[in-house]
């Protein structure tokens, strides 16, 4: 059914209000990674609270260790009717480099249908669209077919290490019949997109100590382990040549996904050459037997996010370094947990590990991995409120990025979780130049909004 006439024309009457409102916020470099930064994260949180109050919501500012969280609350629906919990994040990820920008980063600019800024589509603009969806029913109609809880957070770029912990101690706060989430894309434009299954993630810093300090290369060289070279070699072991992960153990908890989901993935519209080029690598690579889509969807990865080591400035210098570091992170399937891969990468380093070098592995931040079924009366709506919005049947996806929170939810309030993008690919989310496309900050918002309708109507 086609989104209702006041709803329809409220959109249209405060198109240009909405994005203005959007680009304040953007405005507001909430990076939460960076504690020169912890001021605007404050103000971003202000100002989401206020955003809240302004449509009739009450909000709540919680401090954490970290960055606050903020709660809004609308809870007059009709006895009976459900509760929903809408999660989103304002914190963003840093803008360096910042010279590969365009425009700047927190200086939001349209260019040929896109917003161009640091959190555009990760995650402010898609939670702002929540919050204008909201605002269209309460304006229009003064109420909600539902109760809502608006969960806004501001650490989830850096792990969400304190929001587990909230949920757990608010529960009566959370309790809801189902959590919707808009932090993902669509699998391609035009086409709205649900999503099935995020991988976890489990982080880890290597750290190798050498010698007390730098040496002379030629004085030194050969009768001491060089750091660098170690860590090389402790990196080399983790993968066999066909791109299997070879630290033992690490499959033991992969959940096989069968033949249904492979053929549906192979169902998906996707071209790996087209793939290819948005990456710009000279030529795809990924465990042998698995698909592009199989291989970041379904499989566990073992990554080198940085490495650094001795010298890396112009020209040459003979050194023999004192240490070397790696960033290492593994993204997880189910039923993978942080935990597990925590002790099999530990054991496994240590055993791989050569003589002459202290090695030391530190787990950073870790979330679980997501997979669920997409039925009830919430998938339902939420099919039927997309095909509305956007005029095309939606597709079911997979995810290879994570969101910690979303196994949380599940595991500790029991509900369903509903995740609705409306980026798209090459948005570029943490690079530079992101962007969110103006057709579907404003699709969403009325998908979101014909879904609240169809909810009511369930
Ligand atoms: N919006 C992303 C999650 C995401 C990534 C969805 C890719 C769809 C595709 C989220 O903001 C994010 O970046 N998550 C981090 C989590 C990490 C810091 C624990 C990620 O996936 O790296
Ligand atoms: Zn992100």
């Amino acid at each position: 059914m086609p989104l209702a006439k006041d709803l329809e024309s409220y959109f249209a009457a405060n198109q240009n209000r909405a994005r203005d409102e959007l680009f304040d916020l953007l405005r507001i470099p909430s990076v939460s990674a960076r504690s020169e930064h912890n001021a605007d994260t404050a103000r971003a949180a202000d100002w989401v609270a206020n955003s809240m109050r302004a449509i009739g919501l009450t909000a709540t500012i919680h401090p954490t260790k970290g960055h606050p969280i903020v709660v809004g609350e609308w809870r007059q629906a009709k006895p009976g009717a459900q509760t929903v919990l809408i999660y989103g994040h304002y914190d963003v990820q840093p803008a360096e480099p910042l010279e590969l920008w365009d425009s700047p980063p927190f200086e939001p600019t349209i260019r040929d249908g896109k917003i161009f800024a640091r959190g555009s589509v990760d995650d402010k603009g898609q939670l702002y669209l929540h919050i204008k969806a909201l605002e269209a029913h309460l304006a229009t109609r003064g109420t909600l077919p539902m109760n809502v809880i608006v969960l806004a957070e501001g650490e989830e770029e850096v792990g969400s290490e304190n929001l587990e912990q909230f949920i757990a101690s608010h529960e009566d706060l959370l309790t809801c019949d189902s959590v919707v989430i808009s932090d993902s894309a669509m699998f391609a434009p035009g086409l709205p997109s649900i999503l099935s299954s995020l991988r976890g993630l489990a982080y880890f810093e290597i750290n190798v100590q050498g010698p007390a300090g730098d040496l002379h290369s030629g004085s030194y060289g050969g009768a001491v382990m060089n750091p660098a070279m170690a860590l090389a070699r402790i990196l080399a072991t983790m993968h066999d040549a066909d791109g299997h992960i070879a630290i033992p153990g690490f499959y033991d908890k992969v959940r096989d996904w069968g033949a249904k989901a492979r053929d549906e993935i192979r169902a998906l519209p996707f071209d790996d050459e087209h793939f290819r080029e948005e990456t710009g690598s000279p030529s795809l690579f990924g465990e042998k037997g698995y698909s592009t889509l199989e291989r970041v969807w379904m499989r566990p990865t073992c990554e080198v996010n940085g490495l650094l080591s001795g010298y890396t400035g112009e020209g040459a210098k003979t050194v023999l370094p004192a240490k070397a570091m790696a960033k290492v992170s593994c993204r997880l399937v189910p039923d993978q947990t942080p935990d597990e891969i925590e002790k099999l990468m530990r054991a496994h380093v240590a055993s791989v590990s050569p003589p002459g070098v202290q090695v030391t592995v530190t787990q950073l931040h870790g979330g679980r991995p997501w997979r669920a079924d997409l039925d009830g009366p919430l998938f339902d709506a939420a099919r039927r409120a997309l095909r509305a919005a956007f005029d095309k049947e939606p597709v079911v996806t997979g995810e290879g990025g994570s969101i910690p929170v979303v196994g949380d939810f599940q595991r500790i309030l029991g509900t369903p979780v509903l995740l609705v993008g409306f980026g798209l690919p090459g948005e570029n989310a943490h690079a530079p130049n992101e962007w969110m496309s103006v057709e579907n900050y404003e699709k969403g918002m009325r998908a979101m909004a014909g879904l609240w309708e169809e909810l009511g109507r369930a």
